[in-house]
This record gives structure tokens, sequence and C-alpha cells, in this order.
């Protein structure tokens, strides 16, 4: 159900341009005015971070992958959230079982995958708009798998933001491209991205790379301020394994395989669903829009509220972003809903 990532020789030579373009300052790190900016505020905007001609290359590279996704066996899932903030849903078009979804999007852990923007869909399953305006994102193995995006993922600068955050194996995952397309592409509601992505301790950030302009009008980020502190949310977005895996006596293993073999990364009848509470809820006049040029890097702490609008432009906000972890002294528990089947790679260590 996963298309391949592109091979052709164009697709290899911006991974080799990006590979070798000159570092800039960030690769020595963060200032110490910028990392208090960051402690203080939980999210930091890095102009610069990467060329606009790079992220102009990075979009049409996005339009490439569009065009290659084969819909013969799609399984028409959607991605959205919903308008109070309290889900996160995946949802199929018609005659597609809950299952087909589940899996699809939890394979996407190790895949690129295609998702869909709510409206996109007839409910004959047929397309409601062209392919070309229809997708809300891609992921989320992107760092792995797509030569560009993984070139940009394993740049000197943010290894060195990474050292700067003080991270010491910093681990990859949930690569994705949201690709907010004129007039169609949705709202994200406010959200912590610890919520979707939880180690003990908390230990999540993400990067987000504009390769476009991001404005209020097409959907631009907006942060409340400080909110990564107020210890308001144990809210969790958690996997449960099915429990006719687990063996009994009427549902014995097979020969040969132990219970690992039937947990995890098999992601078959697998249920999502929130766990917890998120106990703040901000008024949108604490939201402070955050408009960035192409090439910006924006750095987001796990614990940092944020959402961005509906695009009502006529313009499309592509992006590329990522999340680290570390793997050093914090457990990543199993019930994330992501898991990989192979490894998440860290910054810095053989791949
Ligand atoms: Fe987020």
């Amino acid at each position: 159900m996963a298309t391949p990532a592109p091979s052709s020789s164009s697709t290899e030579q911006l991974a080799a341009q990006i590979t070798s373009a000159p570092a800039s300052a960030y690769a020595s790190g963060l200032s110490a005015e910028q990392q208090a900016q960051f402690e203080r505020e939980g999210y930091l905007v890095l102009p610069d971070f990467f060329s606009a001609a790079t992220a102009a290359q990075l979009k049409a590279h996005v339009d490439t992958l569009v065009s290659q996704v084969d819909l013969s066996n799609h399984p028409r899932t959607v991605f959205k959230t919903d308008s109070s903030g309290s889900q996160t849903q995946l949802s199929s078009a018609a005659g597609q079982q809950a299952e087909d979804k589940n899996r699809y999007f939890l394979d996407s852990a190790d895949n690129i995958s295609y998702f869909f923007e709510e409206q996109a869909w007839n409910a004959d399953g047929t397309l409601a708009v062209p392919l070309s305006r229809a997708l809300n994102k891609i992921g989320h193995a992107l760092h792995t798998l797509d030569p560009p995006f993984g070139a940009l993922t394993r740049r000197p600068e943010v290894s060195g933001v990474a050292r700067s955050l003080g991270f010491q194996r910093p681990a990859v995952l949930q690569s994705m491209v949201i690709l907010k397309q004129p007039r169609i592409g949705g709202q994200v509601v406010p959200h912590r991205d610890s919520t979707f992505l939880h180690t003990q301790p908390s230990t999540a950030a993400g990067l987000w790379f504009a390769l476009e302009d991001c404005t209020k009008e097409n959907g631009c980020l907006s942060f409340v301020p400080g909110s990564h502190k107020d210890g308001a949310s144990d809210r969790r977005f958690v996997r449960k394994e099915p429990p006719a895996r687990l063996p009994t006596v009427n549902n014995p293993l097979p020969a040969g395989a132990s219970a690992a073999d039937l947990s995890g990364p098999a992601n078959v009848g697998v249920e999502l669903t929130f766990e917890g509470e998120d106990r703040r809820e901000y008024p949108s006049s604490d939201f402070l829009p955050t408009e960035v040029k192409a090439g910006t890097a924006i750095l987001i702490h796990g614990d940092v509220v944020h959402a961005s609008t509906h695009n009502h432009s006529e313009r499309s906000r592509y992006i590329y972003t990522f999340h680290l972890i570390e793997r050093k002294g914090a457990d990543y528990p199993t019930s994330n809903w992501l898991q990989s089947k192979k490894h998440f790679p860290i910054l810095g260590e053989e791949q």
C-alpha cells in the first residue's frame, strides 16, 4: 500500500547537493541567548536554516512524490484533528475497514505513506479534487527512505541544535511532509507533540522546516509561549494490542512463536486511543502566530502547545518536520503509537 521512494537521478542529485552544502553557524549549536529563549518560550525560530533555493527544490520533490501516489490499493486514509481538540481522527472512504486504515497508519512508521484531506474524497471513493490538491501529509519514514529529506535530516546544523538541547543519543522518528494545499488544507488543533511521542522522562523535540513562506493566510504555526512549563498534561495517544493476540487456552501461540512475535509491530488489530488528559485549555488570544520565510526552521519543545489554521489562501504551505527523542537514559514505551519494525536511527551514528 505504501509507494516506494523514487530513485531517479534527479532525486539522488538533490540529496547529494543538500549533503554537500557548506555548513552554517547552526552546526556549532545554538547561542546561549537562543537556548535561553527556547527554555523560556518552548519554541525557537531559526532563520536561514537552509537556503530558499533548497526549499524550492524540496517543494518540487514533494510534488513528484505526490504525482507517484498509487490509488489502486490505497485505503483512502484521511488525517484530521477535530475542532474540539479532543481527538486525532483517521477515517476512510466507504467500503474500507477500520483495521485497514489503522494498519496503514501504523505501518507508516517504516514507510512513505499518504494521508488525504477530509474533503478529498467523494462518498463513492473517487477523488473530489485533483490529486495534486488532495493530500494532507506524507510520512512517517522520509528520514530513512527518501534521499533528499534524509540528507536534510542528517545535516550538521541538525546535530548542532540537538547537542545544544543536551541530546546524547538523539533518535529521529516520525518524519513527515505536511502540504496544506490552497483552500483545502485542514487545521491542526492545539496539541503538544509529547502526547504523540512520549518518553520517560519527557525528551521529545520537533524540528520543522518551511519549504514555502508560511503566513497567517496559508496556516503558519501558532504557539502559546511558555506553555511547555504548565505541567497540565498527561494525555497520551496510545496503541492497544488486541486481546486476541495474547496466548490463551483457546488461542495458543503457534508452534515456534513467542509472545513477542504476536505483539507490537505486527500492527494487526491494533486500536488507537487517548489516555490521560490535558487540563489546560488556552484562549485563542494566547496563541502567537509565527510567520516565517522559506528556509526557516522552528525548534519545538515536545510539551509546548501549538496549532495551525486551515489554509484559506490561494498559496500552499509545504513543510517538512521530524522529531527527536533521547535514547540514552529515557524509555520509549511500547504503548506509543509509532513502533518501528526496524530501528529509529541515531543522529551521528551508523544508519
Ligand atoms: Fe505538532
